[in-house]
């Protein structure tokens, strides 16, 4: 099976994790957009959406499916999203689609985050997929000096890219995050961090893992 074809196997996956009349927080990215194809498959008992990105709201408005400001809900059920990178604890890297914030946003939000990826995204250890951090322009030489000086990692700025708050994201290379919840602790601090693509705290409760062999589910 190709990657894309996996990330429709678990995008699929993922819709026995929605329950009917409730509000679903949806993520960002390709594996996202399988998911929202076959959530247009149960619009008419679904509430509604709460989503994380411009584009992932257009995609469902496409499908008629609701779209609710997350100010509009006090809780979710269920986040579904991708991720970069996953390690055997459930904290991923996020960010590769710039919409880290927002994401982290409905996740807050949710009981349980779905993670749905295709078997690549498995690692023994955060950091060798670029960590993103959405930053605020002004901050972004700086933030990237304290990356070299406290992690030794490498911080370029993404060229072209303005995220859906209208700031930069700087993609760090160089990382091995072997204590993500401390590292995500730490940049979040940072003056013009606005968030670092560690999600640690809001780690998968669940991974649907598209392999070869099927889905397989991960707890955490
Ligand atoms: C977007 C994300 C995505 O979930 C992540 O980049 C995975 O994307 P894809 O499903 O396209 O592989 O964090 O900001």
């Amino acid at each position: 099976m190709t990657q894309d074809e996996l990330k429709a196997l678990v995008g699929r996956a993922a819709l026995a994790q929605v329950k009917p009349g409730t509000v679903v927080g949806v993520g960002t990215g390709s594996t996202v957009n399988h998911f929202i194809d076959a959530l247009a498959t149960m619009k008419a008992d679904l509430l509604g959406a709460v989503s994380s990105s411009v584009a992932s709201s257009e995609r469902l408005r496409a499908h008629g499916i609701r779209v609710l400001e997350a100010a509009e809900v006090e809780s979710l059920p269920v986040y579904v999203d991708g991720a970069d990178e996953i390690d055997p604890q459930g904290h991923m890297i996020k960010g590769g689609g710039a919409a880290l914030t927002r994401e982290k946003i409905v996740a807050d939000l949710a009981e349980r985050f779905v993670c749905i990826a295709d078997a690549s995204k498995q690692v023994p250890v955060l950091g060798a997929y670029p960590l993103p951090v959405e930053v605020i322009p002004m901050a972004a030489a700086q933030v990237a000096r304290r990356f070299a000086a406290a992690y030794g990692g490498t911080a370029t700025l993404r060229a072209g890219v303005v995220t859906d708050n209208g700031n930069a994201i700087l993609d760090v290379r160089g990382l091995r995050i072997t204590d993500p919840l401390a590292m995500e602790t730490e940049v979040n601090q940072w003056p013009g961090v606005v968030t670092v693509g560690i999600f640690a705290r809001h780690r998968a409760s669940v991974c649907l893992l598209g392999t070869a062999d099927g889905v397989k589910e991960l707890n955490f």
